[in-house]
């Protein structure tokens, strides 16, 4: 995958982060979840201006999977909350800074409110070309194969399938592979972020819950990848 560089560093062309820890962050403090929730929010908003400043040209954030609707309902309806919040408040600074927002998943599950929220905010910022932040919501890498091998159905090729036409028919093909997956919060799994298109993206795991994950974290986390040597299977 194609990189950037920035002061003399490999800067990762597609940064993913899977923003895990909010709900500890939270129950650390005596506070509720949803509130860790609140907090995680802040720092996405962090997050985009510190990718920016460091060269990012694709930014994807994990901000609920199509398994996180098995979560109680109170936690789901404040996430859904924040997910209005966001869309009403936050895209106007977001275009201010020239970022482009798409919103990628299995969207037909919300709202209309929000689906016009969302229509509103990809058309509104649609040219922008600083920083492309795609908001993963509803998403699941194993349903995205699926909902790809549907739509190959309905619209058979003439010929065998191949890895080319298969992502073709991925949410948004036109985003480039990510070069780094980043995962806060102590876990070491993929949670389905990215199954597809993170077969040859760098990790980067850290402690660190998603409401303190600041530009430090940040730089280590480039500082590690710029470290890397990628051979996609060659020798
Ligand atoms: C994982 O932490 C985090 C989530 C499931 C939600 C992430 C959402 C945001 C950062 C804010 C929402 C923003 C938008 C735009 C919708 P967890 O709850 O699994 O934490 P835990 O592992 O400590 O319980």
């Amino acid at each position: 995958m194609a990189e950037r560089t920035n002061r003399d560093k490999k800067i990762p062309l597609h940064t993913g982060i899977i923003m895990d820890g909010n709900g500890r962050w939270a129950l650390s403090r005596g506070m509720p979840r949803a509130l860790g929730h609140k907090a995680g929010m802040e720092a996405l908003e962090k997050t985009v201006d510190n990718a920016h400043s460091l060269g990012i040209r694709y930014l994807s954030l994990y901000a609920f999977s199509t398994e996180n609707w098995k979560r109680v309902p109170v936690e789901i309806e404040a996430l859904m909350g924040l997910f209005r919040l966001y869309l009403k408040n936050k895209i106007e600074k977001l275009h201010s800074r020239g970022a482009r927002i798409r919103f990628v998943g299995k969207l037909e599950a919300f709202a209309p409110d929000i689906l016009e929220g969302v229509r509103y905010a990809e058309e509104y910022t649609g040219g922008n070309t600083e920083i492309d932040i795609i908001i993963c919501v509803n998403y699941g890498g194993r349903q995205e194969i699926v909902d790809a091998v549907n739509r190959l159905m309905v619209d058979p090729p003439g010929g065998p399938v191949t890895e080319e036409l298969l992502r073709s028919r991925l949410y948004a093909p036109d985003i480039p592979d990510p070069d780094l997956l980043i995962r806060t919060g102590g876990e070491f799994r993929m949670s389905n972020f990215w199954l597809w298109e993170g077969a040859y993206s760098e990790y980067y795991f850290t402690d660190t819950y998603w409401p303190d994950f600041g530009m430090k974290e940040l730089e280590r986390a480039l500082e590690s990848y710029a470290g890397r040597e990628r051979r996609y299977g060659a020798a």
